[in-house]
C-alpha cells in the first residue's frame, strides 16, 4: 500500500516570524500522526530554521523549487546541495506558477527533479492543463506529455521513488476544486503513463497527489479515491488548524 503524502505550499507567505508560529501550532495538531507524511514548503528564507524546529518530529520540509546545478553563477537559485545541507526532504518542480510566470519549461523541470533525486531530495513533480486545454478535452494527452518530459532519464525503480502532483491550473487558487472523479480520472491516466514508462512496479508504488484549492471540506472525498495518494494545499496550508484536518483526512 501506498503512504498518504500531504504537503502543505505556502508559496510566497509568511516572514520567518510568521511561519514559526504556524509550525508551533502545527506540531502538536499532528502530534501521533504517523500513517501519513507530512511536508510543510516554506520559502527560502524560513527553511534552515524550519527545517531545524522540526528536526525529529514527524513533519518533514520541502523546498518550492531547486536548481539542476551544484554550484555556478545562476543568481537567485538554490542548488540541491545546499537544500541537503540543511535537512531538506522534498522540494516541489515544475509548478504552474513557475511554468507560468517565470517561464520553467519542461525541459528545465526534468533537469531540476533529475537534480534533486540525485542529491538525495524527492521531487514533488507538478503538472497540469489549463483551462482552455480541458475544455479543448485534450487534457490527458497533454498531462501525459508532460509526465513523460519530467521524468525522462529515470530508472523504474527511482521513477517509483518520486511524487507527482495532479495540479489543474484551472483550480490553483481559485476556489474551483477539481470534483473527486475529475481528480481521480487524471490521477489514474497518470498512473496509468508511468506503469507505460516504467513498468508496473514503478506505476503501482509511486505517489500522486491532487492539488487545487483543497480544503477540509474536500480531503475525504479526495483521499477515498484510489489513485489520489494525497494532495498538495496551497491556501488551506497556511491556517495550522485547516491543515492538520487536511492532514488526519477530518
Ligand atoms: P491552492 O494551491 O490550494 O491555494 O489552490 C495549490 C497549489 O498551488 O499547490
Amino acid at each position: 500500500m501506498r503512504k498518504p503524502i500531504i504537503a502543505g505550499n505556502w508559496k510566497m507567505h509568511n516572514t520567518i516570524a510568521e511561519g514559526m508560529k504556524l509550525i508551533r501550532g502545527l506540531i502538536p495538531l499532528v502530534k501521533g500522526v504517523k500513517d501519513v507524511d507530512i511536508v510543510v514548503c516554506p520559502t527560502a528564507t524560513a527553511l534552515a530554521v524550519v527545517t531545524s524546529t522540526l528536526r525529529g518530529k514527524n513533519i518533514q520540509v520541502g523546498a518550492q523549487n531547486v536548481h539542476w546545478e551544484k554550484d555556478g553563477a545562476y543568481t537567485g537559485e538554490i542548488a540541491a546541495p545546499m537544500l541537503k545541507e540543511i535537512g531538506v526532504k522534498y522540494a516541489i518542480v515544475g509548478h504552474s506558477e513557475r511554468r507560468q510566470y517565470f517561464g520553467e519549461t519542461d525541459e528545465g523541470v526534468n533537469k531540476r527533479a533529475r537534480a534533486a533525486f540525485a542529491a538525495g531530495i524527492t521531487p514533488i513533480i507538478c503538472v497540469g492543463e489549463s483551462l482552455a486545454t480541458r475544455e479543448k478535452g485534450t487534457y490527458l494527452r497533454f498531462v501525459a506529455r508532460q509526465v513523460r518530459l519530467a521524468t525522462n532519464g529515470f530508472q523504474p525503480e527511482e521513477a517509483a521513488k518520486l511524487v507527482l502532483a495532479y495540479e489543474p491550473v484551472w483550480a490553483i487558487g481559485t476556489g474551483k476544486t477539481a470534483t473527486f472523479e475529475q481528480a481521480e480520472e487524471v490521477c489514474a491516466h497518470i498512473r496509468q503513463t508511468i506503469t507505460r514508462l516504467f513498468g508496473a512496479a514503478a506505476g503501482d508504488k509511486i505517489r500522486i497527489q491532487y492539488g487545487g484549492s483543497v480544503k477540509t471540506a474536500t480531503i475525504r472525498g479526495l483521499m477515498e479515491k484510489p489513485d489520489v495518494d494525497g494532495v498538495l494545499v496551497g491556501g488551506a496550508a497556511l491556517k495550522a488548524v485547516d491543515f492538520s484536518q487536511i492532514v488526519k483526512f477530518q
